[in-house]
């Protein structure tokens, strides 16, 4: 794959902004940009660039995901509360055809029986789920590996 392809993004939806404060029980202390700045040194070493992007806004995150399809060799999403319900998001994916990974800090399987659909399983690679910021760092190695063996 040519070097300018080697790039991927991060893409976080809702209420994400909040981590650091936001149910620390569940979500932990660490920042989006602890988070963030962990997924693009784990790119980094495995030779990709990592660039990132949130928003509380469901139009803006379908329009990310398009935007990318020429962009990007891949995603990794966490796309918060979206992921139980918003089937424009999957439908999106699905459109754009990036291989995506699905991560979540929280393992949603393990919460309330609403959390436990997701729109986006069935369009993403894989999912890593449950390991707080290690499954950011777990989700962009996982896309970057698969990119390599291609
Ligand atoms: C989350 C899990 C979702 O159920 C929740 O709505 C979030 C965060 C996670 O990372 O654990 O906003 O995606």
């Amino acid at each position: 794959m040519a070097a300018t392809h080697k790039r991927v993004l991060l893409l976080h939806g809702p209420n994400l902004n909040l981590l650091g404060t936001r149910e620390p029980a569940i979500y932990g202390t660490a920042t989006l940009a602890d988070h963030v700045a962990r997924a693009a040194s784990a790119a980094r070493d495995l030779g990709y660039d990592l660039d990132s992007e949130q928003t509380n806004d469901l139009g803006t995150l379908i329009g990310l995901v398009q935007h990318a399809g020429t962009r990007y060799a891949g995603l990794v999403l966490n796309a918060g509360a979206f992921t139980h319900f918003a089937w424009s998001l999957h439908d999106a994916l699905k459109s754009v055809g990036l291989p995506v990974v699905e991560v979540h800090l929280s393992n949603p399987a393990a919460r309330e029986p609403w959390r436990h659909e997701s729109v986006i399983a069935p369009v993403a690679l894989g999912t890593v789920a449950g390991f707080g910021g290690e499954s950011y760092v777990l989700g962009v190695q996982a896309l970057i590996k698969h990119l390599e063996s291609r």
